[in-house]
């Protein structure tokens, strides 16, 4: 059965331990993730993006994770829509049977543009009348993703990263379940061009907003850690990924420490998935059997996830 994210992160908050949601679009990822709870004993936040929705389908997402449910009975997994970009998307999600959604009304619904805080408390406040009449949890986003590292052409430091006192009055006005922060990460492979500093990576940030909203469940999203040795693995097999740098897991682990209970992580499924593949192909060029290569990504995006399941401290958790 599926569980909400507020029971699963309410655990997490009273266990002090941090769930990496992972973005699911296909049959590998979930195999990949589920075998790892599994292995760990972990619950699992399986999450699907718009893109996934064009990807898979709505109705392969859902059937995948109901077919999952079947097979690890014994794991509560948490099916959670990412970046929902208007109620109206929330709501069609509620109807196919997510159990958590994402309002994020730090964007308009063009999912680019910046909103201001009355719009996204608007939205956020009906997504989540709606979402909690029908017993599932909300997510929602103050502040903008992207890196600190150069100048916004429009938007400063302190307007990019979630402001503290924002930060309360938006969780009082929306009574979301759980609060994205913005603190210099971004999605992709690309966060920073050399290791993060506190300059670049606004770790502290996440201090003084747990230190307001010490009830409030923190998202980090962009939380990929980019490992350099699949990185490598990819460019040794013919691709081409110049040097980047992701957030290191102890930076996710002394969030963990100040209220961070949910860890956007599927750039690193990625990079697992594709350094194995290439790999497989380039060291067995006469096979073409898609299940010998995909049977390698599944690996590669296991030991991604045991790893963060390990790390976070939701591996014993099930
Ligand atoms: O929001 C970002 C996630 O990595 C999902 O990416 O929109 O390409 O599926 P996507
Ligand atoms: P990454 O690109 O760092 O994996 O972030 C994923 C994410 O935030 C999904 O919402
Ligand atoms: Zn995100």
């Amino acid at each position: 059965a599926l569980i909400t994210l507020r029971q699963l992160l309410d655990h997490a908050a009273e266990n002090s331990y941090g769930m990496p949601a992972f973005n699911i679009n296909n049959l590998e990822q979930v195999r990949a993730i589920m075998q790892a709870a599994r292995r760990m004993d972990s619950p699992v936040i399986l999450q699907a993006s718009a893109g996934a929705r064009r990807y898979a389908g709505p109705n392969f997402l859902q059937k995948m994770v109901e077919a999952a449910s079947a097979e690890f009975p014994t794991i509560p997994i948490c099916l959670h829509q990412d970046h929902g970009a208007s109620v109206a998307v929330c709501l069609r999600s509620i109807q196919s049977g997510f159990s958590s959604v994402m309002m994020d009304g730090s964007l308009l619904e063009d999912g680019k543009t910046p909103a201001d805080f009355e719009y996204n408390v608007r939205v956020t406040a009906e997504a989540t009348r709606a979402a909690h009449a029908c017993g599932v949890s909300v997510e929602g986003e103050l502040g903008c993703l992207g890196s600190l590292e150069q100048d916004h052409d429009s938007l400063s430091r302190e307007q990019l990263l979630t402001d503290v006192d924002e930060a309360v009055a938006f969780v009082d006005a929306t009574q979301v379940d759980a609060l994205a922060v913005a603190i210099g990460t971004s999605h992709g492979a690309y966060k920073f061009s050399q290791p993060p500093t506190g300059e670049t990576l606004a770790m502290g940030r996440i201090q003084e907003i747990h230190q307001k909203l010490p009830d409030t469940h923190l998202v980090m999203h962009g939380s990929s850690s980019v490992p350099a040795e699949l990185v490598a693995l990819i460019n040794q097999f013919g691709g081409e990924i110049p040097e980047t740098y992701g957030v290191p897991v102890e930076d996710i682990v002394k969030g963990i420490r100040h209220g961070v209970r949910k860890v956007n992580v599927d750039t690193d499924l990625r990079l697992a998935s594709t350094a194995a593949i290439r790999q497989s192909l380039a060291e067995n060029p006469s096979a073409f059997d898609p299940r010998q290569y995909l049977k390698a990504s599944i690996q590669a995006m296991q030991s991604v996830c045991e790893a963060r399941f390990e790390a976070f401290g939701s591996a014993g958790q099930a």
